[in-house]
């Protein structure tokens, strides 16, 4: 998978798209991940990269030019599947359009910054507009770094254990099961005794109802949508 990344703070990308799993993932060549910077393409001696709105209001706006020639020039030597635009407007992320995305190859992340971007750039270029969730943040590049580390650990190989990706909490509409480790008993707390069994029939069967009940007290409204 190759994932190119437009912002105008190439800061804020570097530390999670290098840290861990997406590291890991870089480092087996399961995914390639560019991060852009927009001043690049910046206008005048400032490089000037926004403006203000037309028709007035607070905030500035990306202007077309920088990004849409930084964009003409990335799409002229990768065929993306998809252009993603991430902002509060857009599709809610879930689980399952991130198992979607992780089957394609090749992706471009247009990240907002101050009040967003021109207009005519979601209509000439976007393909998908995606949103992490009804709350608004500073820019994209945090929700970026959240699509992107949901579909890269869905790549074959990138986690260890595959199945581990599978049993994820909304995997099945279900939360996961609670989850132990040593010592055994901590702070006058005991482990489940059936975790520790040795049988893994009834260990199964534990966890698929704690998921069950979990899913019942947590999020009663993933039950209805199964
Ligand atoms: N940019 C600012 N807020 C956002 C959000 N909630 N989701 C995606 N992009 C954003």
């Amino acid at each position: 998978m190759r994932i190119d990344i437009i912002t105008a703070v190439p800061e804020l990308l570097h530390s999670p798209l290098n840290t861990s799993i997406l590291k890991r993932a870089q480092d087996k060549q399961l995914a390639e991940i560019y991060v852009h910077d927009l001043r690049e393409f910046g206008k005048g001696k400032y490089r000037q990269i926004d403006d203000y709105q037309f028709g007035g209001g607070a905030g500035m706006v990306l202007m077309p030019e920088p990004l849409g020639q930084m964009i003409e020039k990335l799409i002229a030597s990768t065929t993306y599947d998809e252009i993603v635009f991430m902002t509060p407007d857009g599709k809610t992320l879930s689980q399952e359009t991130s198992n979607q995305f992780s089957l394609k190859k090749n992706f471009l992340f247009i990240c907002g910054h101050y009040k967003g971007i021109d207009e005519r750039i979601r209509e000439k270029y976007v393909t998908q507009e995606i949103s992490i969730g009804d709350y608004v943040l500073t820019g994209g590049e945090l929700p970026a770094c959240i699509v992107i580390d949901s579909i890269v650990r869905l790549i074959p190989g990138v986690l260890n254990n595959e199945t581990s990706a599978l049993s994820d909490s909304f995997q099945d509409d279900l939360l996961s099961p609670p989850v132990y480790t040593r010592p055994r008993t901590w702070k006058g707390m005991d482990v489940p005794e059936v975790l520790t069994s040795g049988n893994f029939k009834k260990i199964d069967e534990w966890r698929s109802n704690k998921s069950q009940e979990r899913t019942e007290e947590r999020r009663p409204d993933l039950l209805k949508k199964k």
